[in-house]
């Protein structure tokens, strides 16, 4: 049986990532008590090429409430295709641990990495990917809404590598999906074209708008990210003026329905992206969602090792 991988949420059919987000959302009602020590005796290796909080901490964390241990290695002292390949890092890894979590600038070093060595490889986000965050807002949105309705989502701002994960689940899931963000910033084209695919039967939808109050009007939650990603800093300063119109604050809220909710991946940048007081506000489930991480990740690594 050829091993699984989690490298983004195309491959996994609207079953599995239904099975996964039950899963979670059943281990979180029960943390503690009713895991399945899938990792006892085994090892998850964490490389990652930028920074980290929340994914570092929910997988090492994810790793030892399974009953395994968890490495976190330094990416400069082991040079993924530097010091050597990134295909003689997997099949060295694939000797001694057996769970690798990665965190790469380019989506073709994940890949890499996961068809080069016989180990589960998982996505702890890429330039194109991170659906491990898409997972965790697919968990919040089923406790904020549980009546299971299908939902409006609107992502505002850059069509980056959250964007285009959630934009994936909800494809998926049946959602109607609109990002909306400056001429220029749209997600990737490829991905936009798969979405709509999925939805002739998912029943989703999948939009693009620079029109920012048309991708809210109907909204049930608006997501948001920083306009500058983990290696695009020294555009910060262009994207900073491009995404002006693009702030979810309270004024944007007003143009959306009552109730609309807020997601966030985290880090935020407060006062670009969104506002303190949005982020502060009942509205926001940011910090539910970045819970969910841990949570959905669990679910995850006990799916792959099932
Ligand atoms: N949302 C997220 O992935 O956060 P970190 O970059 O801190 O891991
Ligand atoms: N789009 C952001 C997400 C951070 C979690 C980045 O890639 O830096």
């Amino acid at each position: 049986m050829r091993k699984k991988d989690l490298l983004t949420l195309f491959e996994y059919t609207a079953g599995e990532i239904g099975e996964i987000l039950a899963l979670a959302a059943k281990r979180k009602a029960d943390r503690g008590a009713s895991e399945k020590k899938v990792l006892e005796g085994k090892t998850g290796v964490l490389i990652f090429e930028k920074p980290s909080l929340r994914t570092r901490v929910t997988f090492e964390t994810a790793i030892h409430e399974l009953g395994g241990y968890s490495v976190n290695l330094a990416s400069e002292s082991v040079g993924m295709g530097k010091r050597e390949s990134v295909e003689d890092v997997a099949r060295n890894l694939e000797r001694i641990v057996h769970v690798i979590i990665a965190r790469t600038y380019a989506h073709g070093t994940l890949t890499s990495l996961a068809a080069s060595c016989g180990i589960p490889v998982i996505n702890a986000l890429t330039d194109r990917a991170h659906p491990c965050q898409a997972l965790a807002f697919g968990l919040t949105m089923r406790e904020a809404r549980p009546a299971g309705q299908k939902l409006n989502v609107a992502f505002v701002g850059d069509g980056n590598n959250v964007c285009c994960s959630i934009m994936a689940l909800s494809a998926k899931l049946g959602y109607n999906f609109t990002a909306a963000g400056p001429k220029g910033y749209e997600p990737r084209a490829e991905a936009v074209e798969r979405c709509r695919g999925i939805c002739l039967s998912s029943g989703g939808s999948t939009s693009i708008t620079s029109d920012v109050s048309e991708a809210v009007k109907n909204a049930d939650v608006i997501s948001t990210a920083v306009w500058a990603s983990m290696g695009q800093e020294a555009e910060a300063e262009k994207r900073k003026k491009d995404f002006a119109a693009y702030q979810v604050n309270a004024e944007l809220l007003k143009r959306a329905p009552a109730g609309v909710l807020v997601s966030h991946c985290l880090p935020a940048h407060r006062g670009e992206e969104i506002t303190g007081e949005v982020l502060d506000s009942s509205a926001c489930v940011a910090y539910d969602e970045a819970e969910n991480r841990l949570h959905v990740q669990k679910a995850v690594i006990e799916y792959l090792f099932s």
